[in-house]
């Protein structure tokens, strides 16, 4: 995670960023000081990276790269405003021991279009990372990668849409092309269906470990529906970051473990 200590809304890449609303940023360092508090009190170990001046996105550590047991990918951003975030990531992963640290050929946002269920890697494309970031990311891991298109400027990065739960997912089918969403009803029939209304408050946008989901307090509807599949969510106020179009799972770059059968894939 990386601490909002830069954190503004200076330039708009996304229809939720609105530069004459000024960001509470002591708001916003308490909201996420409440996230990694959370965390920390149900078990979860958080690291963080230096934030940078200058880089008033770097909160939304999910976009710097993609880790997966020993191998970390770092990020190739796709608009200038955030191009240092890549290298600053980068260097982090550097110094964490991993067998092979690699930056990204193709444009890539990291874990916002990369969600690792089970042992295959669902990825967004459309208006972020490339296209041509799934082959390299299918390559550099050895996992298969399925492609998915998303259409919705609200819903711009993939975990805006999806989020993965154990053996399934929740999404909002309306954020992706008919063919990815026919595809996603295919490849899981008992997914989590969330409201348009949900999925406007960035409700997808969470991490669950497999038993609580950490989401925003305000997708009422969603937390239902888990509770109702047996998981515990724990609802997360994070308001001045929503002004930046991001959540709680924005804000966390999993360090992630492949797993086939029941058991967590998060540390
Ligand atoms: N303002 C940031 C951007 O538009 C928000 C990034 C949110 N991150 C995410 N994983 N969806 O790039």
């Amino acid at each position: 995670m990386c601490r909002p200590e830069h954190f503004d809304v200076t330039y708009a890449i996304n229809p939720w960023m609105n530069t004459s609303d000024p960001v509470n940023r002591a708001l916003a360092l308490a909201q996420w000081d409440g996230l990694r508090a959370a965390y920390e009190a149900h078990g979860h170990r958080v690291e963080v990276i230096e934030p940078v001046a200058g880089l008033p996105d770097m909160v939304f550590a999910a976009n710097g790269g993609l880790i997966i047991e020993d191998r970390a990918l770092s990020a190739r951003f796709a608009n200038p405003e955030r191009a240092q975030e890549g290298p600053a990531y980068h260097g982090w992963m550097c110094t964490q021991g991993f067998t092979a640290v690699s930056a990204a050929r193709e444009t890539n946002e990291g874990e916002g279009d990369f969600a690792i269920a089970r042992d295959r890697i669902l990825a967004g494309t459309g208006f972020r990372s490339a296209r041509a970031a799934h082959d390299e990311v299918a390559e550099f891991f050895g996992l298969p990668v399925v492609s998915l298109d998303l259409v919705d400027p609200r819903f711009y990065h993939l975990d805006t849409a999806l989020m993965v739960l154990d053996d399934t997912i929740a999404y909002y089918p309306g954020a992706f092309s008919g063919p990815s969403a026919r595809l996603l009803a295919r490849m899981y029939p008992d997914a989590v269906i969330a409201t348009e209304e949900d999925a406007n408050v960035l409700g997808l946008n969470g991490v669950c470990d497999g038993y609580h989901v950490f989401l925003t307090e305000k997708a009422a509807d969603l937390a239902e529906q888990l509770r109702a599949r047996g998981y515990d969510p724990v609802g997360i106020d994070l308001s001045e970051l929503l002004k930046s179009g991001g959540s709680v799972k924005c804000c966390t770059l999993e360090l992630h473990r492949i797993t086939t059968a029941a058991g967590s894939g998060t540390d």
